[in-house]
């Protein structure tokens, strides 16, 4: 049996995201209903056609700080008097804000909430002709023989059995998804950590779970029914075969970008190492600081990328500029006196 080449591509030639579903070339409009948008109702080439980073992670604080961190770094100026806005307040169940192509994305937690937003998100990339498309998800996750403060790039998702698949239940039947990630990608993620950073950045396998509790081996969920020694040997046994973290969202997030062709990666930042304990003993300014590490990764790829492509806006143009700081607060002090 012969292909045609462009059937087996996951894209189209041009790089814009290929649908796997024909159903929606085929509806009067597409409604992103958990994310406020529509093809009918919004513009979304106009909207989102310049996009190239997806950057998703779970709570809508930590995606409006990552959206104000990333314009800061890649010098994204907002029109004088603009602030970011939520584009997705509306929806009630994520937050999204543009700064330039950089699209961030909060997809709450565990696999549920990920599949649905990025089943969303794909579709959003596909109606608004986004080319090529890079998606990492930045988080939190539990260190296998790593301390808290450590950053990891995930070279491929496993569930609670160790399988790289992602498996859902489809019409009563299961249907599988290889969760796989971009192998060059991480590599060019790792080749970015700084030696003189106060932590490590490593790669490994990371373990996806269906629960926070009972399904990481935890023994302070309201149920437990193994022992301290059952768990010890379970997580002994993970850490054996590669594992190096745990955390709730990588499968559904690797094996649905996979699917769909688009290049992707998943940098999380250990909160505890879970052959030491349970609970997250960090104080909160601790914890902050850590989460800021994969941040700060996925920050110098963007750059570095926008740099190459000589797309790095260093111009300032609409923003507030200050051309004299004595005269500036002059005018600030004058008309804040005016009645
Ligand atoms: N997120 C998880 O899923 N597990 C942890 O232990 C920490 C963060």
């Amino acid at each position: 049996m012969s292909f045609d080449k462009d059937e087996l591509r996951d894209e189209y030639p041009d790089g814009t995201v290929r649908l796997r579903n024909p159903n929606i070339e085929l509806m009067d409009q597409d409604i992103l209903y958990h994310l406020a948008l529509g093809s009918g109702s919004h513009d979304l080439v106009e909207m989102f056609g310049d996009v190239k980073f997806v950057c998703l992670g779970g709570t809508p604080k930590r995606m409006e700080q990552f959206a104000y961190t990333i314009m800061a770094e890649i010098g994204h100026k907002l029109p004088c008097g603009t602030t970011l806005h939520d584009i997705s307040q509306f929806s009630y169940r994520y937050s999204m804000y543009k700064v330039g192509p950089v699209l961030c994305i909060s997809h709450g937690m565990g696999i549920p909430s990920v599949g649905i937003l990025l089943h969303e998100v794909i579709k959003l990339m596909y109606h608004a002709k986004v080319r090529d498309p890079v998606f990492f998800r930045i988080g939190t996750c539990g260190g296998i023989g790593f301390e808290g403060g450590n950053v990891i790039i995930s070279e491929e998702a496993v569930d609670g059995n160790l399988r790289n698949i992602y498996e859902l239940t489809v019409l009563g039947k299961n249907i599988q998804r290889p969760a796989k990630l971009d192998k060059r990608l991480v590599r060019e993620l790792k080749s970015l950590a700084d030696p003189e950073d106060p932590y490590d950045t490593v790669t490994g396998k990371t373990m996806c779970t269906y629960d926070f509790y009972e399904g990481q081996g935890r023994l302070d969920g309201a149920f437990c029914d193994f022992t301290e020694a059952d768990k010890m040997e379970y997580l002994e046994s993970i850490h054996k075969a590669g594992v190096v973290n745990i955390e709730m969202e990588s499968l559904a997030f690797a094996a649905l970008t996979h699917h769909a062709g688009i290049k992707a990666a998943v940098v999380c930042v250990t909160l505890l190492d879970r052959l030491k304990g349970d609970q997250m003993l960090a104080p909160k300014e601790v914890s902050d600081e850590w989460q800021q590490r994969p941040t700060k990764l996925v920050c110098r790829y963007i750059k570095r990328y926008l740099q190459m492509k000589g797309r790095l806006s260093l111009d300032g143009h609409g923003s507030i500029a200050v051309k004299s700081p004595r005269r500036f607060k002059l005018v600030q002090q004058e008309s804040e006196n005016y009645d």
